[in-house]
């Protein structure tokens, strides 16, 4: 059982820009929880589309991994041989957490988790590559560039998951959802400071792109196949595959 997240319940002077640091890390699975609708049912079921796609002797990477999550579910459900899962944050508090998070559980794939910025890593020889929450964190102008790298990355048969905050153009809907997920929050345990301290921390860190844009970008990147499998309000994933036969 986690840490319940209570960082922003009282009033704080100065609210700084959002960062991953020990203390968030501290809480996350908890935070995230309460925070992101439909949160529990992705992790799943990137596991159900890692027992699809990952191929033999391939590897996965989980990009902004957090404590590993996504991780976990994609080695619980990969049933091919010689396959290795790269895990990367550029948080050392979750890195730290994530490594002994993975330890405690026993697999035959290994893990490698590694500290490090994901506009700096290469992709090489994947069948699968998770970006869970993570895209909407980086300069909105170097998200072209990432999405080329892990195209190219890919094999043939390979498939990107791209998990999100979403952006709508229609104002009416835009306000709907971005109400209902207040309401999701509150109906979590927020209260109202706690959650506008938490989004005017997060306001020029995470900047949120509509689902057309992320769908543009994709096929930019050079995928063949793109749209959205999973939406809750404002949040949800896309599938993105790299045609080829495996
Ligand atoms: C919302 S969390 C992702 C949640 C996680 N993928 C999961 O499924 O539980 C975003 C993560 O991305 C990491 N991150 C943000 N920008 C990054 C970058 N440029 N390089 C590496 N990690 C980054 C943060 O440290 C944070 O742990």
């Amino acid at each position: 059982m986690s840490n319940r997240d209570t960082l922003f319940s009282a009033p704080i002077a100065k609210l700084g820009d959002w960062t991953f640091d020990e203390r968030v890390a501290e809480v996350f699975p908890d935070m995230i929880q309460r925070s992101v609708p439909g949160y529990s049912n992705i992790i799943s079921m990137i596991g159900m589309l890692a027992e699809r796609f990952v191929q033999p002797h391939t590897q996965v990477y989980d990009l902004g991994c957090s404590l590993g999550a996504a991780t976990l579910s994609v080695r619980r459900n990969i049933n091919v041989e010689g396959c290795k899962i790269i895990s990367v944050d550029n948080s050392p508090a979750m890195i730290e957490r994530c490594r002994r998070h993975i330890d405690a559980f026993r697999a035959d794939t290994p893990v490698d988790v590694i500290e490090a910025d994901i506009r700096n890593i290469s992709i090489e020889n994947a069948s699968m590559v998770v970006l869970n929450f993570t895209l909407q964190f980086l300069d909105p102008n170097e998200r072209q560039q990432l999405l080329n790298t892990i195209w190219h990355g890919l094999r043939p048969g390979g498939i990107l998951v791209l998990s999100e905050k979403f952006s709508f153009a229609d104002p009416v809907v835009d306000e709907l959802l971005f109400n209902m997920h207040h309401d999701f929050k509150r109906a979590n345990g927020y209260s109202e400071l706690e959650i506008s301290q938490k989004r005017s921390m997060l306001e020029n860190v995470m900047l949120t792109d509509s689902v057309e844009s992320h769908k543009a970008r994709l096929r930019t990147a050079g995928f063949e196949h793109v749209d959205l499998w999973f939406q809750c309000f404002n949040f949800g994933s896309l599938i993105a595959l790299k045609a080829g036969s495996v």
